[in-house]
């Protein structure tokens, strides 16, 4: 094992009298690309302007490649920052806003010439050098800003919602050539988000975070499958989240029915949070299935269709299937037990906050 690249250790933040960053500890591979995601204010900027040196912590150290850098100014770190506003400069051309971090460092006029050709190919916008910024679409400028980024040859890039700002079809065109530019020069991506799609859709790893603590980290499918915890699960995806009591090891009772699932470990009818995604939830006739309900929404959603089906205890089941049923009819629900996600209550609200279930 290769040590990490970034190590984030202990790191608390204080602003006024408000911890915003708690106790985080965090290692970032080489070459990876990890992505902060969370709701808003809870902590993602923060930690990013700390690892970029525009932010000290209040407590703690940041590591990189082995060497304690948490006093080193900006300028003197491997790494670039895209913001989550791009501040491009309005009167500068784009090349002299990509060349702009060059010229401080003194180079040269045809090895700045060559950067800003090799960037602009990258990010393909291949011959824009004497453009105005003005003249350039969201998407595009948000290209020259990473551009700007490229050619200062960051072991590190961190991105700040880069984003945020374009409509959907273009936002996943950018996702794409993010993940190709990560591919093709072999840099580390840090990247913030509070959209769950594009950090399952780009990232290696995925750190969950909440009121500045980390609930949970892995891979996409980890996270997306195994959610170890209701914060996550709810985050992450639409899901369906209901007590259940596991009555003992791959049988679990859900609002009086007794459901069979792959989970072990969570001893003799103990209370737990069972979480099932909408798209795992089949809908059968009533007699086949393990609880009956009514199916009261349905919506058209392109790809699929979205139902609400409503049990006898009153909860409404979130459905998404290829299948329609209309509103009205009697249904019964069906889970493949390993598609049953079991999950330890938080034992108090406090913990619920801090997403600790061991
Ligand atoms: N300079 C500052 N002074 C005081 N409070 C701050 C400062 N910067 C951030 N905060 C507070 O710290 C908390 C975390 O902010 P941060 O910007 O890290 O959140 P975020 O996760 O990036 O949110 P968003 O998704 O909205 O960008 C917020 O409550 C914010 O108001
Ligand atoms: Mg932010």
């Amino acid at each position: 094992m290769s040590q990490p690249l970034i190590d984030l250790q202990h790191i608390s933040k204080r602003f006024d009298d408000t911890l915003v960053l708690d106790d985080l500890s965090l290692s970032v591979k080489e070459n990876s690309f990890v992505t902060l995601l969370g709701p808003s204010g809870c902590g993602k900027t923060t930690t990013l302007r700390i690892i970029g040196g525009f932010e000290s912590p209040n407590t703690g150290k940041v590591i990189f490649g082995g060497e304690d850098i948490t006093k080193l100014p900006p300028n003197k770190r491997q790494l670039n920052t895209v913001f989550q506003k791009y501040a491009l400069f309005p009167h500068m051309s784009i090349a002299d806003n990509i060349a702009f971090g060059l010229k401080i460092k003194n180079k040269s006029k045809a090895y700045i010439d060559d950067k800003i050709k090799y960037a602009l190919k990258l990010v393909n916008l291949n011959g824009f050098e004497h453009r105005s910024i003005d003249s350039l679409s969201g998407g595009q400028q948000q290209r020259i800003a990473i551009a700007r980024a490229i050619v200062n040859e960051p072991k590190v890039l961190l991105l700040d919602e880069p984003l945020g700002a374009l409509d959907l079809k273009l936002r996943q065109d950018m996702q794409y050539e993010l993940i190709r530019l990560k591919n093709e020069l072999g840099i580390t991506f840090i990247y913030v988000t509070h959209d769950q799609e594009e950090a399952l859709t780009m990232s290696d790893t995925i750190v969950v975070m909440n009121q500045g603590y980390i609930q949970q980290m892995g891979s996409p499918e980890q996270i997306y499958n195994e959610p170890e915890n209701a914060f996550v699960a709810d985050f992450i995806g639409e899901s369906n989240i209901v007590d259940g009591l596991m009555i003992h090891d791959e049988l679990v009772e859900i609002f009086g029915a007794k459901f069979a699932c792959v989970d072990k470990g969570f001893g003799t009818n103990q209370p737990v949070d069972v979480v099932i995604r909408p798209e795992d939830i089949d809908l059968v006739k009533p007699e086949e299935g393990t609880l009956q309900g009514i199916v009261t929404h349905l919506i058209f959603k392109g790809v699929h269709y979205e139902m609400e089906v409503t049990t006898p205890d009153g909860y409404e089941w979130l459905v998404h299937s290829t299948d329609m049923f209309p509103v009205g009819e009697k249904v019964g629900i069906h889970v493949d037990p390993f598609d049953i996600q079991i999950m330890n209550k938080p034992a108090s609200e406090d913990e619920e906050a801090v997403g600790v279930n061991e």
